[in-house]
């Protein structure tokens, strides 16, 4: 069925990331800077999906590479604005891009992470039931730089005043433009051509698009959403709690899902961590980006994860660190101080203490002794360390890689293996012991002797 079928208009959306941040001071764009290890542009795009907007047109600015790249790994078109003229001029800018568009239109700002698909619909429905434009209004604690909305006797929305054009009286208005509002795609083009710039700042206010619609007689309503759903980000500070509440909602879904989290305040998850029934995690855990746990897992106190995927049954930590790559298959154990990159990890197998596990593969039911060290690097290239099935590593042992251990074989400890192990075979590579028989029993008698000599001199 093509989208002009539907029961409902197809739906697009406008997001504006062209600003130019400068409250962040920082040389990235602002809706790059991520929360809960993705960036914030990533967090609206994965709603807007979940709310089945077809189009998506991202407003950029020139020489925004890494937002138009990032963004089109969503299917997401890129518009240019060529100055950052205002927001009002930024949306206009996709105008190109949707002009055969027919539905309903969605205008939001980039830097608004924590949005959710329940109120995107909401404001969908509003419009679609009737409302020309449907538009998020919050009560912030502190209203300060907000758009304040002006609404008429009925509840009904006359205008935005920006907050350095409103007056006194109109500053105490607490009710304000979250940054998201719905309306016909062609009516919106048709008002966005006749914005002015004749306020406090000199730029293109989208808010002016109210009062103009207002004015042709069309019925713009509000739909409030909580403030700590769309706090706009716009400096550092706003960052760090727009990143504290999103944790708050992944460590509440991580406990609705079934994990248990022993202390949740000291739990840090990224946006695409996915995890299984029956995971405990320890205080002080930290999940980095790309991180899958599977049923039944342990992740114990301190440790830190990032593309990693684990097995059921898996035991991690405490203190240990896993690093992209690696692959923990079922009941793994991976104890304090040890850390994996790029490593596969067969089932059963065990590095429980201080080990580096890097470019390797590990087959089942080995046993890495502690202190084990893959010798990876070379100071230019990478190199590979196999350790087969079964196979026992002694403590202290560096695996030089390019290397293999076969099948069941043993590494006796302290030993630096630089030739391939045959199955079954032990390999030491040390020194052999000696022994002097009585000559520690010899050493302390004649030091004895000499400390007693030196103090009779004395006296
Ligand atoms: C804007 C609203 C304000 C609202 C607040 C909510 C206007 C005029 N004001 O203010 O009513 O309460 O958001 O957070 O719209 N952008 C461009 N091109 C530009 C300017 C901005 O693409 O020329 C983008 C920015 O990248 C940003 C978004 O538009 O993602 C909002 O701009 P910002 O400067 O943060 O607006 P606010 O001052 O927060
Ligand atoms: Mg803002």
């Amino acid at each position: 069925m093509s989208p002009g079928n539907r029961a409902r208009p197809s739906r697009a959306a406008i997001v504006l990331a062209a600003g130019q941040g400068t409250r962040m001071k920082s040389r990235r764009p602002k809706v790059m800077h991520a929360v809960a290890g993705r960036p914030m542009l990533g967090h609206l795009l994965t709603a807007l999906k979940g709310a089945d907007v077809e189009r998506i047109v991202v407003v950029a600015a020139p020489g925004q590479d890494e937002i138009a790249n990032y963004a089109k790994t969503f299917g997401a078109e890129i518009a240019i604005q060529d100055r950052q003229l205002g927001t009002g001029h930024a949306a206009a800018s996709a105008r190109e891009a949707l002009d055969h568009f027919a539905g309903t239109a969605i205008v939001l700002y980039g830097d608004n992470p924590l949005l959710t698909v329940e109120t995107l619909e909401k404001l969908f429905a509003l419009r679609e039931s009737g409302a020309d434009l449907a538009l998020m209004g919050f009560r912030p604690e502190h209203p300060g730089p907000y758009g304040r909305l002006i609404l008429d006797a009925k509840g009904s929305l006359q205008a935005i005043v920006e907050a350095k054009d409103a007056t006194p009286e109109q500053a105490r208005i607490d009710l304000c433009n979250a940054g998201g509002f719905v309306l016909e795609a062609k009516r919106l083009f048709a008002l966005l051509a006749r914005l002015s710039n004749e306020n406090a700042q000199g730029e293109y206010y989208l808010t002016e698009i109210v009062a103009l619609a207002r004015a042709e007689g069309a019925a713009c309503r509000v739909v409030e959403v909580a403030a700590d759903e769309v706090l706009g980000v716009n400096s550092r500070a706003e960052l760090a709690v727009v990143e504290r509440l999103c944790q708050q909602r992944l460590r509440a879904a991580a406990m609705a899902g079934g994990a248990t989290l022993a202390d949740p305040e000291t739990v840090y998850f990224s946006a695409d961590t996915i995890l299984g029934k029956d995971v405990t995690i320890g205080p002080n855990v930290v999940f980095g980006p790309g991180v899958t746990v599977a049923d039944n897992v342990e992740i114990r106190a301190f440790c830190h994860l990032e593309g990693a995927t684990i097995a059921e049954g898996a035991i991690i930590g405490p203190f240990a660190r896993l690093r992209p790559g690696t692959v923990l298959h079922e009941n793994v154990h991976i104890g304090n101080f040890v850390e994996t990159k790029k490593a596969v990890i067969g089932a059963g197998a065990k590095a429980n203490h201080l080990t580096y596990l890097g470019d390797a593969t590990i087959g089942a039911g080995a046993n890495i002794g502690a202190g084990t060290i893959t010798c990876n690097y070379d100071g230019f290239d990478k190199f590979e360390t196999v350790v087969g099935a079964g196979a026992f590593i002694g403590s202290n042992s560096a695996l030089v890689a390019p290397v293999t251990i076969g099948a069941g074989a043993y590494v006796g400890a302290g030993s630096v293996v630089t030739k391939p192990v045959a199955p079954d075979a032990l390999a030491v590579e040390r020194a052999k012991q000696s022994e002097i028989k009585d000559w520690a029993a010899n050493f302390r008698a004649r030091k004895t002797a000499e400390r007693a000599a030196k103090a009779a001199k004395k006296e």
